[in-house]
C-alpha cells in the first residue's frame, strides 16, 4: 500500500525538527503533534535550511514527490482516522509561502492542527503573537521563523521580561496670568496708538499749543534798554585845559569834552556827540593830526567838530553842557546843537573857557 503524500505541515514539521530554534519561541510540546515528533527522527539531519532559497528548494522537492518516503508520521492515529485530500502540488512561490503561512498558524495552535491545519485552523495565532494582537505575519517574518531568526518586533512583543521604558509625562507649561496677559496687551495697544496718523496730529497740535504759549509769556515780558542818564556831571572846568580834547567820556557816554579858542575866536568848553554826520559811526580823535576821522568813510572835522574832508555832510552836533550849582560841568545828552541850523550860538551848547 502505498503511503499518503505528505501534506506541507509534515515538510515544516520536519524542517522544524531539523532546526531546533525553528518557531521562534513556540513551546514545543504544544505545537508539535505526536506526529512530528515521530516523523523528527527521520528527517535527514543534515537537512538543516540555511537560506530562503534552500528551504523553498526542499519544500519543492518535497512537494514534487508524489510518494515520498519521509512521510510516516502522517500516519499517526488522530491523522489518519479520516482520509486525506491530496495535498495540492506545490509548484510555485506563492503556493509555497501560503503553504508556509497556513502551516505556521497551525503549528502554533497546537496539536489540534492537521495536515489541512491551513484551512481549519484560521483562528489559531502564533505562540510567538499574541492573540489580542490578531496581526497577520509577514513573509519576511515567516522566512526569519523558518530560519530562527527572530525579528526585532517579534522579539520585544514576545519577551515578557523587556524593560519598557515608561513614556515621560508631558511638562506642565505655566498659563501667563491675568497680569501679564493685560500688560502685554497694554504695550501692544501703546505701541499701536504711537504710530497712528491721528497721533502724530494730536502730538503736532501739542507741540503748536505749546510754542504760542511760550510766545505770549515771552511778550508778557519785553526787552528792556536800560541806557544810562542823559544827564551826568563830568567834573570841574579845571580838569579840561585849553587846546585838548578829553576822551575820559567816550567810551561810557559817547562824548567828547573840548576846551579850544578856535571856533569864532571863543575860549569855550562844549560837548561833541561821538556821531558821525555821515552815517552814524563813531570817529576817532588824532591827537597827532588834530582831527576826528571816522573809520567807515573817511569823513574829517576839525577840533572845533565842523568837517572838512570826507562824505560827511555837516558838523558834528554838540549835547548841553552848563555849570552846575556845586562848581561841576554837568552834561545833557536829551539836548542837541546844530552848527548849520545857528546852534551853536545857545548858551546852553557851551561854557566860558575862562572859568577852567
Ligand atoms: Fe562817517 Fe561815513 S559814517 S564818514
Amino acid at each position: 500500500m502505498s503511503e499518503p503524500k505528505p501534506s506541507t505541515a509534515d515538510i515544516l514539521a520536519k524542517i522544524r525538527a531539523a532546526k531546533p530554534s525553528v518557531g521562534s519561541d513556540a513551546p514545543a510540546p504544544a505545537t508539535e503533534t505526536p506526529t512530528a515528533e515521530a516523523a523528527a527522527p527521520k528527517v535527514a539531519p543534515a537537512a538543516k535550511p540555511g537560506s530562503t532559497g534552500d528551504i523553498l528548494a526542499a519544500i519543492r522537492a518535497q512537494g514534487a514527490k508524489s510518494g515520498a518516503p519521509a512521510a510516516p508520521a502522517t500516519e499517526a492515529p488522530k491523522t489518519t482516522a479520516a482520509p486525506k485530500p491530496a495535498a495540492p502540488k506545490l509548484g510555485s512561490t506563492a503556493d509555497i509561502l501560503a503553504a508556509i503561512r497556513a502551516a505556521k498558524g497551525g503549528a502554533a495552535a497546537g496539536p489540534a492542527s492537521d495536515a489541512p491545519t491551513a484551512k481549519a485552523a484560521p483562528a489559531a495565532k502564533s505562540a510567538s503573537v499574541p492573540a489580542s494582537s490578531g496581526a497577520k505575519l509577514s513573509v519576511e517574518e515567516m522566512l526569519k521563523a523558518v530560519r530562527g531568526e527572530k525579528s526585532a518586533e517579534t522579539t520585544a512583543i514576545v519577551s515578557p521580561t523587556t524593560p519598557v521604558k515608561p513614556a515621560l509625562p508631558p511638562i506642565p507649561v505655566k498659563p501667563p496670568s491675568a497680569k501679564d496677559k493685560k500688560a502685554g496687551t497694554d504695550r501692544r495697544s501703546f505701541v499701536a496708538i504711537c504710530f497712528t496718523p491721528l497721533f502724530f496730529a494730536f502730538a503736532l497740535m501739542a507741540a503748536t499749543s505749546l510754542n504760542w504759549l511760550l510766545a505770549l509769556a515771552r511778550f508778557m515780558f519785553p526787552n528792556v534798554l536800560v541806557e544810562p542818564p542823559t544827564k551826568f556831571k563830568i567834573g570841574p572846568a579845571s580838569d579840561y585845559p585849553l587846546g585838548g580834547v578829553s576822551t575820559k567820556w567816550l567810551a561810557a557816554r559817547g562824548v567828547w569834552i573840548v576846551h579850544t579858542d578856535q571856533y569864532k575866536g571863543q575860549n569855550l568848553i562844549y560837548a561833541l556827540a561821538s556821531v558821525c554826520t555821515h552815517l552814524g559811526c563813531t570817529p576817532n580823535w588824532l591827537e597827532g593830526e588834530q582831527k576826528y576821522k571816522c573809520p567807515c568813510h573817511g569823513s574829517g572835522f576839525y577840533i572845533n567838530g565842523v568837517n572838512f574832508e570826507g562824505p560827511a555832510p555837516r558838523p558834528l552836533e554838540r549835547v548841553g553842557i552848563k555849570l552846575a550849582s556845586d562848581g561841576q560841568l554837568e552834561v545833557d545828552k536829551s539836548v542837541k546843537f546844530q552848527e548849520e541850523m545857528g546852534q551853536w550860538a545857545d548858551s546852553n551848547s557851551f561854557v566860558d573857557g575862562t572859568l577852567a
